[in-house]
């Protein structure tokens, strides 16, 4: 069952009726100022921080679900009658013709109701910190309508957690100021806050409140505020409480008429030897940001903005534009996989409607595996984003587990420990270089852990993100996992008996010899990443030394970290083997199938093939590759908060999505090209439209895992959007499959297509020129030869060379 649509040509997705079973949200905003906007209306802003500047409400887990956001209601004066037409605040009345189109950085929400049409756009404009709703009424009845519209949105007071928190406080420090119809919202301001919210509307407003009692009336929901039933604002001026925002303005409106009205709800601050105006007084400076109100409140200006917005997503996710004979293909690469990548870039695992905003920062590897999606759309900010990044390790080559957005300081609170997270840094600069040419970055100089003079070059910190892994090998010769490595809740140095104990931050046994075998297939990839880079950068000396720790890693998984039939996942902390047949539960784990035979381990002597056949036998399910099995019964107090979960959620057997484009990876690498698409297919959310009542979350986005065979509701899907497995899918799809891989020399074109696939047409931006790419090839083909022409001229292997900033070239793919 479907809920809605794809439309392809406008880069949409439709749904036609608001009871979703879950909240359908999308993003607003690239850079700074963000909104998270569900199908009726709901959702928050923020800026930078979700946590820190949060600028209105929201209460998660809240009944009725995904009750608060952005609010405006019709009031017909003739009758009274009033409603809201995203559907939510006021579910019970019904709409007709009910549509959200959630497109690249905008939503437009649209309804008609007692012969009143309205439609709402939203979206931030680019570079600016403030989000539009423009807002269109038309009369569709064959009278004139004597109409209100009412606008609501809580402020919330900056910090989240204090604000759902700290009450005895809160309740007695909100203040607002309205003047000409803005509200302002300067909670903390006369003391130590520079900065401050707005709400404005471009209508003459008819009347106002800012108090939330007020407008509601006591006892009174969203759905019925007084206000709206009675027709008039209060005028109410917070003082404490809860201040909220609410403007009413009147529209007589003749049949057939339709006009515009925008709303304005922004972030602005004001140096802090010019907040108040006049100097000396406690009335807020608005000159800075009343110009940007005005410019907004302009129809043109609002027009101009969405088609700039329009414009830039579309040349972002234009830097890779395929036609293939699968429209699921098709759509995620185009557009929604594509600008997945970009909203995990911009927020890691911040805010979404599964996380608060409130708890994690940047996560270090979260961060640099979501670059490798999004490198080709935006080369520059990735840049910011590595040195970001490389500017909180640590001397000892180890990571902050996350940094905070407004510091780019490192979490104390979570720490270091997690032994995989270094290595990651050295894929995303390959990825970086690889994409750009830009071998400068390896140059610059950048702090540990922000101690001014340990400056470094980039260079350098990958040195120690390789030596760090080196240093730490167990008595195996493989990595020691540390507090965990890619999977969070494998834990093999926390003992944990103690409700409420972080598992990631407990190591409370001493001694213990708990070693990784996904570390060792990921530290082989990194090393042979790293020795591409030092070779071209010169340093010959640490390439032949590399070279060789890498090899006996290598040797280390392949003669310890193997099982039988697939690669073991771990020794725990006395050294028993996990992820093993001697297990009785978690007897195969997906992780170190996938990363090591993307590192190429076990190609040559047939244990990658075996790896990859277990996990179809073992681990494939028709919603995608569970991340273990048998699933854990019971709580495993040696192997932590995996077997915290019930069975089939999360990490305990559920189809923890970020792994399942390894394995599809790992496929190509083996040669397996069928299995390799039907991997990737499996997952690709628009794939599953079609059983949206099962999978339950958005069908344009990857969500986190997928309730796994053990899991009563197997199929479910939950926590979507920011998660790996949307940088991960797109590397998949359009370097393996698709096999248009970004190298130092050029760009390689060598697809592992589907044997039912008769081709496929690309066009890739890469390093200023334009390659176009057709790949024909016979269904009955055997497809081992591969013949390239660059411009009508045969090539020497895959590699097109690169080509001048500016020019076009013509790639064609025979596969015979
Ligand atoms: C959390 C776990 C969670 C995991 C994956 C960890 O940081 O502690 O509860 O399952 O991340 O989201
Ligand atoms: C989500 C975390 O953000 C990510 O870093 C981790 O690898 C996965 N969960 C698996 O535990």
């Amino acid at each position: 069952m479907r809920f809605g649509y794809f439309d392809d040509a406008a880069r949409e997705y439709v749904i036609l009726r608001p009871d979703t079973p879950l909240p359908w949200i999308n993003y607003l905003g690239s850079h700074g100022f963000y909104g998270l906007i569900s199908n009726t209306a709901g959702g928050f802003a923020f800026y930078r921080d979700a946590r820190l500047r949060r600028l209105t409400r929201y209460r998660y887990n809240n009944v009725p679900t995904d009750a608060g956001g952005r609010y405006v209601y019709v009031r017909d004066n003739a009758s009274g009658h009033f409603w809201s037409p995203t559907w939510q605040p006021t579910p019970g009345v019904g709409l007709d013709d009910y549509s959200c189109r959630h497109g690249l950085g905008y939503s437009r929400i649209a309804s008609r109701h007692a012969d009143i049409a309205v439609e709402t756009v939203y979206f931030v404009p680019l570079q600016q910190t403030l989000e539009v709703w423009r807002t269109r009424v038309t009369n569709v009845r064959e009278q004139p309508a004597d109409l209100s519209l009412f606008s609501a949105v809580e402020f919330c007071l900056w910090d989240a957690i204090d604000d759902s928190t700290n009450f005895q406080r809160n309740l007695s420090t909100g203040q607002v100021e309205v003047a000409n119809g803005v509200i302002y919202h300067k909670t903390e301001y006369r003391e130590r806050r520079d900065h401050f919210a707005y709400f404005a509307c471009s209508a003459e407003v008819a009347g106002f409140d800012t108090q939330r009692d007020a407008f509601l009336g006591a006892y009174r929901g969203w759905d019925r505020p007084a206000v709206v039933e009675q027709g008039s604002s209060s005028g109410s001026v917070a003082h404490g409480w809860a201040p909220i925002g609410s403007h009413q303005v009147r529209l007589q409106l003749e049949p057939g008429e339709t006009r515009e009205i925008i709303f304005l709800l922004g972030y602005s601050e004001n140096p802090t030897t010019e907040k108040f105006d006049p100097p000396g007084s406690q009335t807020l400076n608005k000159r800075r940001v009343r110009p940007v109100i005005e410019r907004f409140s302009q129809a043109a200006e609002v027009k101009d903005a969405l088609t700039e917005l329009r414009g830039r997503w579309s040349e972002t996710v234009e830097s890779l534009q395929v036609q293939t004979p699968d429209p699921h293909v098709d759509r995620m690469v185009n557009v929604w996989n594509a600008y997945q990548c970009m909203v995990t870039f911009n927020l890691s695992r911040s805010a979404s409607y599964f996380e608060s905003g409130t708890g994690r920062g940047m996560g270090f590897r979260d961060s640099n595996q979501d670059l490798l999606g999004c490198v080709q759309m935006i080369p520059d900010r990735a840049r910011e984003r590595i040195l970001d990044l490389a500017a909180t390790q640590l001397e000892s080559g180890g990571a902050y587990h996350q940094y905070q957005p407004l510091t780019r300081r490192g979490n104390d609170a979570i720490g270091a420990g997690f032994n995989d997270d270094p290595l990651w840094l050295v894929l995303a600069v390959a990825a970086y270089v690889k994409e750009t040419g830009d071998l400068t970055i390896l140059d610059e100089p950048v702090v540990f852990d922000h101690r001014p003079g340990s400056e470094a070059p980039i260079y350098e910190h990958l040195r120690r993100c390789v030596g760090y892994t080196l240093e730490r090998l167990g008595p195996h010769g493989l990595p020691l996992i540390g507090r965990a490595d890619w999977n969070d809740c494998l834990n093999l140095n926390c003992f944990s008996e103690m409700p409420g104990e972080s598992f990631q931050t407990t190591e409370n046994r001493s001694g213990g010899v708990a070693e990784s075998v996904f570390i060792g297939g990921l530290f082989v990839l990194a090393a042979d990443e790293f020795v591409a880079l030092a070779t071209r950068a010169g340093y010959t000396e640490d390439v032949t030394e590399l070279c060789s720790a890498r090899n006996r890693v290598e040797q280390a998984v392949l003669e310890h970290g193997w099982d039988g039939d697939w690669f073991l996942r771990a020794y725990d902390h006395a050294g028993t083997p996990v992820g093993s047949n001697q297990n009785d539960e978690g007897k195969i784990y997906v992780e170190p199938q996938g990363m090591c035979v993307m590192a190429g381990i076990g190609l040559e002597d047939g244990k990658a093939e075996r790896a990859l056949h277990s996990v179809a036998r073992q681990l494939t399910t028709p919603h995608g590759i569970m991340l273990l099995q048998p699933a854990y019964s019971r709580y495993h107090v040696e192997l932590g908060e995996i077997s915290s979960y019930p069975p089939g959620y999360n990490e305990n057997a559920s189809v923890f999505c970020h792994t399942n484009p390894w394995i599809t990876i790992a496929n190509v690498r083996a040669g397996r090209a069928d299995r390799a698409f039907e991997s990737y297919l499996l997952i690709n959310p628009s794939a599953r439209e079609d059983q949206s009542e099962v999978h339950r979350s958005e069908p344009y986005v990857y969500p986190q895992t997928i309730a796994g065979r053990d899991a009563p509701t197997h199929g479910e899907a939950k926590n979507s959007w920011l998660t790996g497995t949307a940088a991960w899918s797109f590397v998949a799809i359009s370097q393996w499959i698709l096999g248009i891989k970004p190298e130092y020399d050029g760009l390689r074109v060598e697809p592992c297509l589907p044997s039912h696939w008769d081709g496929f047409q690309a066009t890739r931006r890469f390093r200023g020129a334009s390659y176009s790419i057709v790949v024909p090839c016979a269904t009955d083909a055997s497809r081992k030869t591969v013949q390239v022409s660059v411009d009508g001229r045969p090539i020497e292997g895959t590699l097109v060379p690169l080509a001048p900033a500016g020019a076009t070239v013509n790639v064609e793919v025979r596969l015979s």
